[in-house]
């Protein structure tokens, strides 16, 4: 951590030596740094942002995107933006219990969300809103979520009971949530930066991990990886977020524009993530490096029945009234489905 900090700290001092790092000529460049590759659901929504951020202000805003860790890993780009080296993210949700906000842990509850129409309607409620109030002390403004669907699990071993996790080494994100989930399921949760996942799988480092389909194939885990199941125990998705103090620096008119360009990206986004998850899930397929297994009903039942208690063990780190708001607006999604 030591390393990472002093190497933003680096950035920033040479952004003070040779000029303001957010300003380029006459442009205010906007840098966007994410971890995952372009042709992935997020990749793709931020290039269309840059495409409509800089068609719509003519020029006045420059939005550079710095793809796959490029710039910044999962820990450091949340500093960077905190302290003004970069403007504008999207970690996933699962990355921000390290800053203090646990509360974003929520969307890492394994099966808390039923279906896509729950889940988008508690981002785009009145729980997503609560969630980027948190961030507002912490010098950051949350704009939109953004998707990309559900998590499946992947190793070097078949995956099918729960008993096939006894004593794995998984990769994880940095949440505690998740944490608890690998270790509900007997396995050995191992937090590690995107990255670094592919090389650990091929070393050995660690045995398995936890992804979309997009994630695991842009970044050719399957390579490396002999089995996947497709669980779908847990959901991922992303946060924009920008540095407070810059975002509300910008003059009126060109914040109203970006907001609205950023609102069409996040529709484009959301449009496109079943569609690349799909469209990599067939890829994997045809690479053939990778045994595709698909949990029978039974299984699913055992999943459950062992990963579900993380949701009472977590209420008082996440918050029990919004893990209870959550469960209500998944009844509502599934009464409404029955009305009709
Ligand atoms: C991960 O670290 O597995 C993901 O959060 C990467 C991403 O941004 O999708």
């Amino acid at each position: 951590m030591k390393v990472q900090a002093s190497l933003v700290a680096l950035t920033l001092m040479l952004g003070t030596v040779f000029g303001p790092p957010a300003r380029a000529a006459d442009a205010i460049v906007i840098k966007f740094s994410h971890v995952v590759a372009p042709n992935t659901p997020k990749g793709k929504a931020a290039d269309y942002f840059k495409k409509l951020a800089e068609e719509r202000t003519k020029g006045r805003v420059k939005v550079e995107v710095y793809p796959n860790s490029q710039l910044y890993k999962d820990r450091e780009e949340i500093e960077a933006l905190q302290l003004g080296a970069v403007q504008m993210l999207a970690p996933s949700l699962s990355k921000f219990g390290p800053l203090g906000v646990r509360a974003f842990e929520l969307f890492d509850l394994p099966y808390i969300f039923p279906n896509k129409e729950t889940l988008y309607r508690v981002m785009d409620g009145e729980i997503g809103k609560k969630l980027f109030k948190l961030l507002e002390p912490k010098g950051i403004i949350g704009l939109e979520y953004w998707d990309n669907g559900f998590k499946h699990m992947s190793a070097n071993r078949p995956l099918r009971k729960v008993e096939d996790f006894k004593g794995l080494k998984m990769r994880i994100q940095s949440s505690k949530v998740l944490e608890a989930q690998m270790k509900a399921l007997g396995a050995n949760p191992q937090v590690m930066a995107f990255s670094e996942v592919y090389s650990a799988l091929q070393q050995g480092v660690v045995d398995g991990t936890e992804n979309p389909i997009s994630n695991l194939y842009t970044q050719k885990m399957h390579e490396v990886q002999k089995h996947l199941t497709l669980s779908q125990h847990g959901y991922l998705g992303y946060a924009v977020i920008v540095n407070k103090n810059f975002w509300n620096g910008l003059p009126d008119d060109l914040r109203k524009t970006l907001e609205k360009a950023m609102q069409d990206a996040t529709r484009y986004e959301r449009e496109i993530a079943q569609k690349e998850n799909d469209d990599a899930l067939a890829a994997v397929r045809k690479a053939g490096t990778t045994e595709v297994y698909l949990l029978p009903l039974q299984e699913r039942l055992n999943w459950w029945k062992v990963l579900l208690p993380v949701h009472r063990e977590f209420e008082d780190k996440i918050g029990r009234d919004l893990i209870q708001a959550a469960y209500r607006v998944a009844a509502d999604v599934e009464r409404e489905g029955k009305d009709k």
